[in-house]
């Protein structure tokens, strides 16, 4: 049945009940591995879902971090050396990737705890993952504070991209249900996906 949750009745929900219940409400998202270094060269991973594309020519992407007393370590490591990668999220590997959310402490890399492989690809100084099959790196060009909850709208131009070309179909669009890449939806729950149509550009 229908229900009616006031915002008055969300407010009274458990604290992590609420989190949960508003953070779906922006439905299924890609989760990924955002890899990073900080200066002295320590590798940091985590995970990330409020990713937007944000244009296609130049090639901008956006996420989402949160407070940085909440999630310090990815946004300084970009903030410092400018670079970082963003690799996409295998069935395979939801466990370890899940982990990579564990607040370890700075110099602690989460790929020594999750047993992910650190792949250094050309002169990126940021890792990318091993077990990825979909992974591209950035260069930082805007880190907007939103004032209203002190969180962070972090934009990146793609520098170069890694993928199997057999995931590319004819119109350019990326098979990632043929790799097996994941959705997830909140903070806890991962998804397989399974694609119901390609539809041709409308025209009115
Ligand atoms: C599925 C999932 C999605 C997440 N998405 C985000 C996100 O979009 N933005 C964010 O700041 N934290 C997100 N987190 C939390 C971070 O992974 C967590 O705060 C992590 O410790 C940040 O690590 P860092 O301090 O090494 O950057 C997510 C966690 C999970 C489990």
């Amino acid at each position: 049945m229908m229900q009616h949750y006031s915002l008055k009745k969300v407010g009274q929900m458990e604290r992590f009940h609420r989190a949960n219940f508003i953070n779906c409400l922006t439905g299924f998202k890609s989760p990924v591995l955002i890899g990073t270094v900080n200066t002295k060269g320590e590798e940091n991973l985590a995970i990330f879902n409020n990713l937007v594309h944000l244009g296609a020519d130049p090639a901008l992407i956006g996420f989402i971090n949160r407070p940085r007393e909440a999630a310090p370590h990815t946004l300084a490591n970009i903030e410092a050396t400018g670079v970082y990668t963003i690799n996409h999220i295998t069935a395979s590997f939801i466990h370890q990737a899940h982990q990579t959310s564990a607040k370890y402490p700075e110099g602690v890399s989460e790929f020594e705890r999750t047993g992910l492989t650190p792949e250094k690809i050309g002169d990126c100084a940021a890792p990318f993952v091993a077990e990825s099959p979909v992974k591209f790196s950035l260069v930082l060009k805007e880190v907007i504070p939103i004032q209203f909850n002190n969180t962070y709208f972090v934009i990146g131009a793609i520098t170069e991209i890694y993928l199997n070309s057999a995931l590319v179909e004819e119109d350019g669009c990326l098979d990632l249900q043929k790799a097996d890449i994941v959705a997830s939806m909140g903070l806890t729950d991962y998804y397989a996906v399974n694609k119901i149509a390609k539809l041709p550009y409308a025209r009115p």
